[in-house]
């Protein structure tokens, strides 16, 4: 039987489920069981989901979570996380907890500026485009001030336009560089729309535009946050021995990639849990910071650490391009709430929040992978799943939890348990 179609998105959902159901489920009545219980019986909040996308027909949900204490330059905040990754909150909150009797975190927003592209080809001589560049450079300009009339009220708009000449890389290739500043918004849409506007104001015979948009590198919308402490204060016992392996760590992770990509990967765990609470793009912001970890020519770690003149130091630098308006931040009803929770930050101050989120994530992986090995605490979260998977019930869970507080988990060893307790021997 053939499993291709034409005309789904034309279908209503029921028919889309139906469809799916018969062609895809083992367990028809199972399958469509699953996708009802996760649909908001609330019509209008389930309308609202549908219509962010297409094709919906039903919701996945991730845990919403509250790491409190965080306090950032003075300021206490409860920071909300998006994550299905057990231990990240609970490191999250401890990291707080433990940098808030220290001085807290110190961060500051360093560039707000965004880039986009048109990318073009021409096959003339370069001084001619040049010329005809400078001629309209202006009209280039004027041609998005529709667009950018409400966006130049709040101080952003187009910061400049430039002309790259990059036919040493790729044959007759440029490309007008174009630098955005977008207040609070993440800007996406709105530097689409004025990227499109100058592409078309901009070719004329002879020029093949090829394509325009963003870029979600933003080298120039970076954030930095910081903590530090006394070296004895790092630790309560060889507290000099453990910052500087800590520090060692992260000079690993400045020279390895295999161990940098993980390193970085711990970091984007605090970083995507708050963007993706706030409604923010994930994917963008990850993608950005990747980027930005290989800006020398090699992928390196994010986070610095020094440990000097009986000072310990740790820090990021990331590259962030965030919004507190626009984009699902006004529309998803939980990403408002974070928003809430936050003390309605604007988007600057989000960039600092979720920077020393991603500091607290690192800082807690590698305090837990230089001391005691990152499974004790891994497992110990890790046991509920394994509970769940099992299938046990509230008692059993209880009594398992009890036996397993100071003994390592295993699948197996919860398992045997479990059986134990069901058996009786
Ligand atoms: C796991 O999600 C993240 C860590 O692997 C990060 C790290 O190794 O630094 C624990």
């Amino acid at each position: 039987m053939s499993k291709m179609i034409s005309g789904f998105s034309k279908m209503s959902k029921l028919e889309k489920i139906s469809w799916l159901a018969e062609n895809y489920f083992q367990d028809v009545k199972k399958g469509k069981q699953i996708l009802d219980q996760y649909v908001n019986h609330d019509e209008q909040l389930q309308l609202l989901h549908d219509e962010f996308i297409e094709n919906t027909i039903s919701n996945f949900y991730v845990p919403y979570a509250i790491a409190p204490n965080f306090l950032i330059n003075g300021k206490s905040y409860a920071i909300p996380m998006a994550i299905e990754e057990s231990s990240v909150v609970a490191a999250a909150a401890l990291t707080a907890k433990f940098w808030s009797t220290r001085g807290g975190f110190q961060a500051e927003v360093i560039s707000t500026t965004k880039i986009g592209q048109v990318h073009f080809l021409f096959d003339g001589a370069y001084e001619a485009l040049e010329a005809y560049f400078l001629s309209v450079k202006q009209e280039l300009i004027k041609a998005t001030d529709g667009i950018t009339v409400n966006m130049r009220k709040r101080g952003g708009g187009i910061v400049g336009i430039e002309l790259r000449d990059r036919t040493n890389d790729l044959d007759q290739y440029y490309q007008l560089h174009v630098t955005f500043e977008t207040g609070d918004s993440m800007g996406a849409n709105f530097i689409n729309s004025c990227l499109e506007t100058i592409a078309g104001e901009f070719e004329k015979e002879g020029i093949s535009i090829i394509m325009s948009i963003l870029s979600n590198y933003v080298p120039e919308c970076l954030v930095r946050a910081e903590v530090s402490c006394k070296t004895e204060d790092f630790f309560p016992e060889n507290a000099e021995v453990y910052a500087k392996k800590f520090v060692q760590a992260v000079e690993i992770a400045n020279v390895e990639p295999y161990r940098a990509v993980t390193h970085n990967k711990g970091i984007m765990n605090g970083i995507d849990a708050v963007v993706l609470a706030t409604g923010n793009d994930f994917r963008a912001v990850a993608a950005g910071a990747h980027a930005y970890a290989a800006k020398d020519g090699r992928y390196t770690s994010l986070t610095q650490a020094t440990v000097e003149k009986g000072v310990f130091k740790f820090w990021i630098e990331i590259p962030l391009s965030l919004g507190t308006v626009g984009g699902l931040t006004k529309l998803h009803p939980l990403a408002k709430l974070s928003m809430e929770i936050l003390q309605f930050p604007d988007a600057r101050e989000l960039m600092k929040i979720v920077a020393v989120a991603g500091l607290a994530q690192n800082f807690a992986a590698l305090r837990a992978l230089t001391t005691t090995g990152i499974q004790e605490g891994h497992m110990k979260m890790h046991l509920m799943n394994i509970l769940n998977q099992l299938e046990a019930n509230v008692h059993e869970k209880e009594l398992i939890i009890e036996e397993f507080k100071n003994t390592s988990v295993s699948h197996s060893a919860v398992a045997e348990s479990l059986h134990k307790i069901r058996t009786g021997h």
